[in-house]
């Protein structure tokens, strides 16, 4: 296998001052790329700004001899992620690719939850994701190149307990990236989604934020775990989506724990009501095992269009 390389390729990572972000960059760099390195260096639930996060990055970057700017500015403002596209034009040149890693957490229960908590979430991770790839977009489409890594997690692709608000942007992002993938694959543009794992600031956060004993689950698990919940076992697979060396567009691929794998969303072969009078609910309750069954045959649709014309292809025994 060649190795794979970023040698003229320029990389955004956002939120690149620390945790996932941090060693994205810092990979990129060391195989050649040049990459902003943007942070706003707030809290880990949102508010705050210092530019020591991003700027360490960088320094560590260019000490290793490689090629790095900063950035600070706030993916979730239309004018930041415009900055953010301009910094590494006016630096670099081009763009090549972005990793949508930027995120806040402010886990609760669902009844604690509040309506700023969901515009929180949805400001950083849904509409940043959204701003940033906007901005670059053209300058990708222009060259008929680019990656766009989109970062969403199992909290809200499966779920997870006092996430309502956190859950929901990110299943968001999931979205976002499913209509880009279509959208961007005709001007070489492939977006996959990415739901990691790491014991990174946030990820060692949302125990503490729920009042859980954190302790408790500590002392059970194994050493192995402990050290494969480091963030570089992330590294990898954020890597290869934004590297040249990846042909896939429209997937989400899940790192956990030295595993990685993909997520998708399958049809069912389902049961095939009449296409004459509408079933009624009796008739989705007669039906629902064989709605619901899957070893029957299921499928990974490409796009709705792909799953429309499944849905009304004639119908077989
Ligand atoms: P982290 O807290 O270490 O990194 C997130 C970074 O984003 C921080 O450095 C923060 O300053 C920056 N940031 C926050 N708001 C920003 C904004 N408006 N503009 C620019 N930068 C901003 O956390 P971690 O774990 O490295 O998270 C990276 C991404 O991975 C996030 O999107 C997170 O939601 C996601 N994720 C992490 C999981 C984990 O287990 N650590 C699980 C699932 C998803």
């Amino acid at each position: 296998m060649n190795s794979i390389s970023f040698d003229n390729r320029v990389v955004i990572v956002t939120g690149a001052g620390g945790g996932l972000g941090r060693g994205y960059a810092l990979d990129i760099a060391r195989r050649g790329g040049s990459v902003v390195v943007n942070d706003l260096g707030g809290s880990v639930e949102g508010p705050g700004a210092s530019r020591e996060m991003a700027d360490l990055v960088v320094a560590e970057i260019r000490a290793a001899g490689g090629r790095a700017v900063a950035s600070y500015d706030n993916v979730a403002t239309v004018d930041g992620a415009r900055r953010i596209a301009s910094c590494a034009i006016d630096n670099f040149g081009h763009i090549d690719a972005l990793i949508n890693n930027a995120g806040n957490l402010r886990s609760a229960w669902f009844e604690d939850a509040s309506a700023q908590d969901l515009d929180a979430h949805v400001q950083v991770h849904l509409n940043g994701a959204f701003n940033v790839t906007q901005a670059v977009w053209p300058h990708m489409k222009a060259r008929n190149y680019g990656r766009v890594v989109f970062t969403s997690s199992s909290a809200g692709m499966l779920g997870n307990d006092g996430q309502s608000a956190y859950g929901a942007a990110k299943g968001g992002v999931t979205g976002l990236m499913n209509v880009l993938a279509q959208e961007g694959e005709p001007c070489g543009i492939l977006c996959n989604g990415l739901l990691p794992h790491a014991t990174s600031r946030m990820g060692s956060k949302h125990a503490e934020m729920m009042g859980l004993e954190p302790t408790r689950d500590a002392a059970a698990t194994p050493a192995w775990l402990i050290g494969a919940r480091d963030p570089s076992f992330v590294t990898g697979i954020a890597v290869y989506l934004a590297s040249d060396a990846c042909t896939t567009t429209h997937s989400l691929y899940r790192a956990l724990a030295g595993r990685i794998s993909r997520v998708f969303i399958g049809v069912s072969r389902g049961w095939q009501g009449s296409r004459e009078h509408p079933a009624t609910a009796e008739d989705v309750a007669a039906h629902i095992a064989q709605i619901r069954d899957t070893t029957h045959g299921s499928y990974i649709p490409d796009s709705l269009q792909d799953d429309y014309q499944i849905a009304i292809a004639p119908v077989t025994a």
